[in-house]
């Protein structure tokens, strides 16, 4: 019997004890790769990167690494994910098996992706945006309680990549007391368990899933995420069985060590994210002095709430684009944002950030009113109508053709304009004049499209 120990001990001990593997991965410990690649990281993630250290009962390791995140989350059971949030929503669908969703048309891709495997029918709600700012407002929690006619489930974005929320606790109340499920794409939000001053997270709201970018807001490596089981109305097991269909069989011990500290590290409490507001609320004054508008709680309607430790500076203000200016930002400042869109530049701060950082954030944007480019806007289309399920369209016959020759046809997969990386078309909407000429014009401004060939073509539903 091999002695209980975390995921780290068990590493640390493959290195102590200097086993030598004779097993995957091939570079055993970094004895065979390139040198320039070994210089540029050191042998650390090398020695790390095990398939599965001797020493280490790796699935009790694992299981107790995941019962701490379970237990500071308040969880019915946590899961750790190294195939992203994506991942974990995939495995979210498929474990609760709806055969209808309500939800945001603007949610990530992969919630759309996770509806065609899982063969459930989305029931989209389009959202409003706000003026001014041109930027989705979640949709009103009555939109969503009335899509519970048909709807099993209900799918929300919390926040969304703005920083906007709702308190939705209503809502998720109402989808129980009607035997709904709730799950909720929380990628932006795993600080919001932490502290009282961000807006309330969907674990303590009662959402019966909740997938969680550990690597955006936590201190994990990009990739390695956390999926909860807030509620007993999904199986524990049926979760695990969906992980174990979308997830890799071989983790990256990287991975799993840096969500293992992720958890430790958030045992620290939200006084972290409480400085991490004063900072930001300090980083918005000096802003505004300077004459950027940033968003806040004044700007929103009634019933948005915002988590305030994001800045979304609306560089529109000065004629300019959000796209040219996180570019100016980038390479003249050397400052790079989260993310832009058509009016305004998102800045994501978190507990690393300090007074030094928000230094040369604001000497960047200082540097934006002297040298920014004035640029005009790009309007985008409204969301095109649904036509056929998401799954039809995604796993039905499908062909390339000319993009220019696509309205009028069913879109056989995401295309997704960067930024702000929300699916202009998912597959199974109608393609109309206006996303051909959308399309055409923003990959003509140079912005990169993913779903479009390489000679701009675009894949449609040819199933008759
Ligand atoms: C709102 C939202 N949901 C889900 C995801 C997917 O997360 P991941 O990149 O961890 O797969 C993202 C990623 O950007 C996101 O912004």
């Amino acid at each position: 019997m091999t002695e209980m120990r975390t995921l780290l001990e068990g590493v640390r001990k493959y290195m102590e004890e200097q086993l030598y593997p004779f097993q995957t991965p091939a570079h055993k410990q970094g004895r065979w790769v390139d040198e320039k690649l070994l210089s540029f990281l050191g042998k650390a993630p090398f020695l790390a990167d095990l398939s599965e250290p001797a020493g280490l009962d790796f699935a009790e390791a694992l299981e107790a690494a995941q019962r701490r995140a379970r237990d500071l989350a308040g969880a019915k059971a946590s899961f750790f994910l190294w195939n992203g949030t994506t991942g974990g929503i995939l495995a979210a669908v498929l474990a609760s098996r709806p055969k209808q969703v309500v939800l945001s048309r603007s949610a990530h891709r992969s919630v759309f992706a996770s509806l065609a495997l899982a063969g459930a029918e989305p029931r989209y709600l389009y959202p409003r945006t706000l003026p001014g700012w041109e930027i989705f407002l979640p949709p009103d929690p009555q939109d969503y309680a009335a899509g519970l006619d048909t709807a099993e489930a209900v799918l929300l974005t919390h926040p969304s990549y703005w920083g906007l929320a709702r308190n939705w606790q209503d809502l998720i109340f109402l989808a129980h007391s009607m035997d709904k499920l709730v799950l909720v794409d929380q990628a932006h939000g795993p600080h919001f368990r932490l502290s009282r001053k961000l807006p309330p997270s969907a674990l303590e709201m009662g959402a019966d899933l909740v997938v969680e970018s550990t690597h955006k807001l936590g201190t994990a490596f990009t990739q390695a995420s956390l999926l909860h089981l807030g509620t007993e109305r999904i199986e524990q097991h049926s979760v695990a069985e969906a992980l174990r269909l979308v997830q890799s069989t071989s983790p990256s011990f990287l991975l799993l060590l840096s969500l293992e500290a992720a958890v430790v590290k958030e045992e620290e409490g939200g006084a972290v994210w409480e400085k991490t507001l004063e900072l930001a609320r300090f980083a918005r004054q000096k802003l505004e002095e300077q004459g950027w508008p940033v968003l806040s709680q004044a700007d929103l309607p009634p019933g948005v709430l915002l988590d305030e430790s994001r800045l979304v500076v609306r560089v529109r203000e000065r004629g300019q684009s959000g796209i040219g200016a996180a570019r100016f930002l980038k390479e003249e400042a050397k400052v790079v944002p989260e993310m832009a869109d058509q009016h305004n530049v998102v800045l994501l701060l978190t507990p690393a950030d300090d007074e030094a950082s928000i230094g040369r954030l604001l000497e960047g944007f200082g540097r934006l009113i002297q040298e920014g480019k004035r640029e005009a806007a790009v309007s985008p289309p409204p969301f095109p109508e649904l036509a056929l399920s998401p799954r039809q369209a995604l796993l039905g016959p499908k062909g390339l053709v000319p993009l220019a020759e696509a309205a009028g046809e069913v879109a056989g997969n995401l295309v997704v304009p960067y930024p702000p990386g929300i699916p202009l078309l998912a597959p199974g909407d109608a393609i109309g004049k206006e996303h051909v000429e959308y399309l055409t014009w923003i990959k003509k401004l140079g912005w990169q499209v993913d779903g479009l060939t390489s000679s701009g073509e675009i894949l449609i539903y040819q199933g008759g």
